[in-house]
């Protein structure tokens, strides 16, 4: 069959390069794809807008699609899954009322606390003189969230009051997330080390992959402000076996359980933003597909054919299939255009991705790459997400900075410290 997926960035290329490799695979479409999904072998990108549903059916059909495979919130939310399913295609991928664990933080923490799931304390807020003096009542450290889809920016740790109200009136007032922050949502600080936790789900089984570490903020040592994310690892160590059952009993079980009681079984993967605190994992977020940049970091890993995977959370099968992880770990670094997640330039020619690629344990996924005149350029903030494979955690660390050091482009920025805190746990 031919499998098509949805979406443009890193996280697409990595399923991609994945779903490339299954011998059910015969071709890879992308829309609209980027050009490391164009030059693998079985891949081919169409520019078709992703929000034109039924232009998305027509190709499905016209193009013995068997399989559709959502990488991104923005449509899931939107209901290309409804969309789809109803014409008969096979798509991996929630629901429109089920994206809402994603797309309304509302939403989920209501959903959390009906199921008892364990998250920080909150309170909601329409109004931004309730939110600013709530916030002035409670005290720093304190979390400000706008409640819709903001890119993964429409969050403030406020360590003083100051900020935390200088962010409600962002938010609120001035809107610079459009009506994504007309509702906030107030949380306690939680306090721990960050993992995330992607899992299959098929409606009533939630099969968890490899854990990994994402890094968020732009600069080394976690400073300025948070990004899409700058790089990530898998393994991470803080997710200790007995930490793993924890998880799936108190978080993922109950999730899978409590959307098929609300009438939306959840189908597609379940990422588990997670802080591991002294009393136990807690959750930071929901979202509704695989994580980029911890897509990067846990398919290179997975042994097993993915396509009859995302097959069997179709069918609701998954229950009959055992999937195989390598011991190995695996790093990416995200080489980003300098001044995101502000401002930044495109257009800056990219050299050394075939000189870095020499090592078979390295792969380097494109996120905002495009062609011009036969070179590549940049065309995104974040840009290329080089991977590597490696025997332990330092070597393969040292391995992707290796081949970060062969790729050139004018302005570009990376962290040199991704993988510190595993390093740290020695
Ligand atoms: P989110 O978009 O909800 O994942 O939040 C972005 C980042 O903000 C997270 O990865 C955490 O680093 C941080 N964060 C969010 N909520 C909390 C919280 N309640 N306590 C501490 N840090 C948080
Ligand atoms: N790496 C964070 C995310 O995918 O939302």
């Amino acid at each position: 069959m031919n499998v098509l997926i949805i979406g443009s960035g890193g996280r697409e290329h990595a399923l991609a390069w994945k779903i490339a490799q299954s011998p059910l695979a015969e071709k890879v479409y992308c829309v609209p794809g980027n050009p490391g999904i164009q030059r693998l072998k079985k891949g081919q990108c169409a520019g078709l807008n992703i929000k034109d549903f039924a232009a998305v059916s027509r190709f499905i059909s016209e193009n013995g699609v068997g399989l559709t495979v959502v990488g991104p919130e923005d449509p899931l939310a939107a209901g290309i899954t409804d969309t789809l399913r109803k014409e008969g295609h096979a798509v991996f991928g929630p629901v429109a009322a089920a994206a809402q664990l994603e797309s309304s933080k509302a939403f989920a923490k209501a959903f959390m606390k009906r199921q008892g799931i364990p998250t920080a304390a909150y309170e909601e807020f329409n109004d931004p003189d309730a939110a600013i003096a709530y916030v002035k009542a409670h005290g720093a450290p304190i979390v400000i969230k706008a409640d819709g889809l903001a890119a993964g920016k429409g969050v403030t740790v406020a360590q003083d009051v100051d900020t935390a109200v200088r962010a409600i009136q962002e938010a609120m007032v001035e809107r610079i997330f459009g009506d994504a922050g007309s509702h906030v949502v107030i949380e306690e600080c939680l306090v721990g080390e960050e993992a995330s936790i992607l899992a299959f789900c098929d409606g009533t089984t939630v099969v968890p992959m490899v854990s990994s570490q994402d890094h968020k903020a732009v600069y080394d040592g976690d400073q300025g402000p948070n990004t899409g994310g700058m790089g990530a690892y898998s393994p991470a160590p803080v997710v200790t076996p007995e930490m793993q059952t924890r998880i799936e009993r108190e978080i993922l079980q109950p999730v899978i359980s409590g959307m098929a009681e609300a009438g939306s079984p959840y189908q597609g993967i379940l990422y588990a933003g997670l802080m591991i605190t002294s009393d136990g994992p807690k959750v930071i977020e929901f979202n509704v597909r695989f994580g980029d940049p911890e897509t990067q970091v846990v398919l290179p890993r997975m042994k097993t054919d993915i396509v009859p995977v995302f097959l069997a959370c179709c069918e609701g099968s998954l229950h009959t299939l055992t999937i195989e992880y390598d011991e190995a770990p695996c790093v990416t670094v995200v080489m980003t255009s300098g001044g995101y997640p502000k401002e930044y330039k495109k257009g800056m020619v990219i050299t050394g991705i075939e000189e870095a690629e020499s090592d078979p344990d390295i792969i380097v996924f494109h996120a905002g790459t495009k062609e011009r005149d036969g070179a590549l350029i940049t065309n995104g903030g974040r840009v290329l997400n080089v991977t590597a494979r490696g025997a332990t955690l330092r070597e393969t660390i040292d391995r992707a900075y290796n081949a970060v050091r062969k790729i050139h482009f004018e302005d570009v920025h990376f962290r040199n410290d991704i993988g510190h805190r595993a390093l740290a746990r020695g």
